[in-house]
């Protein structure tokens, strides 16, 4: 569906890696699912519509070979699990009421070292998320250009 020549369209400058097209941000993702393992914390950030869903959909594809189309981020949930091996976590902490609420749901017992934790919105549950393995920054440049930075924090 996506070829590797679509991730190597994306080139590293100072603001990131640019994707100029869903296409391009999935061939990323595709790249970038190869390095994750069991474990694994990823946080996104950027702004409402920047992208950080279309990212998480093609990392929860190549992870767990689920049809894009039947992924959807958990607005309300706030959780999505994915039971694979290992298994994947998709988080989105935009509509949480604050990080009590996080914790009495248990949704931090669901970040740790057996499963992949994708997780939208850290901002909004910062000590859940203290210790990302990595961190992908997603900017909005126009309707269809994007800068994504993906920061390794791994030792
Ligand atoms: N280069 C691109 N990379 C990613 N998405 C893009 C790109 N160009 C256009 N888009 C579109 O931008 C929209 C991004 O929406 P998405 O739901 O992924 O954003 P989000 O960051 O998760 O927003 P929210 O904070 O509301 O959850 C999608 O409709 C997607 O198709
Ligand atoms: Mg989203």
């Amino acid at each position: 569906m996506i070829s590797k020549d679509a991730a190597d369209n994306c080139i590293l400058n100072q603001q990131g890696l640019f994707s100029n097209s869903p296409e391009d941000t999935y061939a990323l993702a595709k790249e970038f699912s190869k390095l994750l393992v069991q474990g694994d914390l990823v946080t996104l950030k950027g702004n409402l519509g920047a992208g950080k869903t279309t990212f998480v959909k093609a990392l929860i594809h190549y992870l767990c070979g689920v049809n894009p189309d039947e992924i959807s981020s958990p607005t309300f949930t706030y959780l999505n699990v994915y039971n694979t091996t290992p298994t994947v976590n998709h988080f989105d902490f935009y509509r949480i009421a604050n990080e009590e609420q996080a914790i009495q749901l248990g949704l931090d017992e669901h970040i740790n070292e057996y499963s992949i934790a994708l997780v939208e919105w850290p901002e909004k549950a910062p000590n859940i998320v203290k210790t990302p393995s990595y961190e992908v920054e997603i900017l909005y440049l126009g309707q269809t250009e994007r800068a994504i930075q993906i920061k390794s924090l791994k030792k």
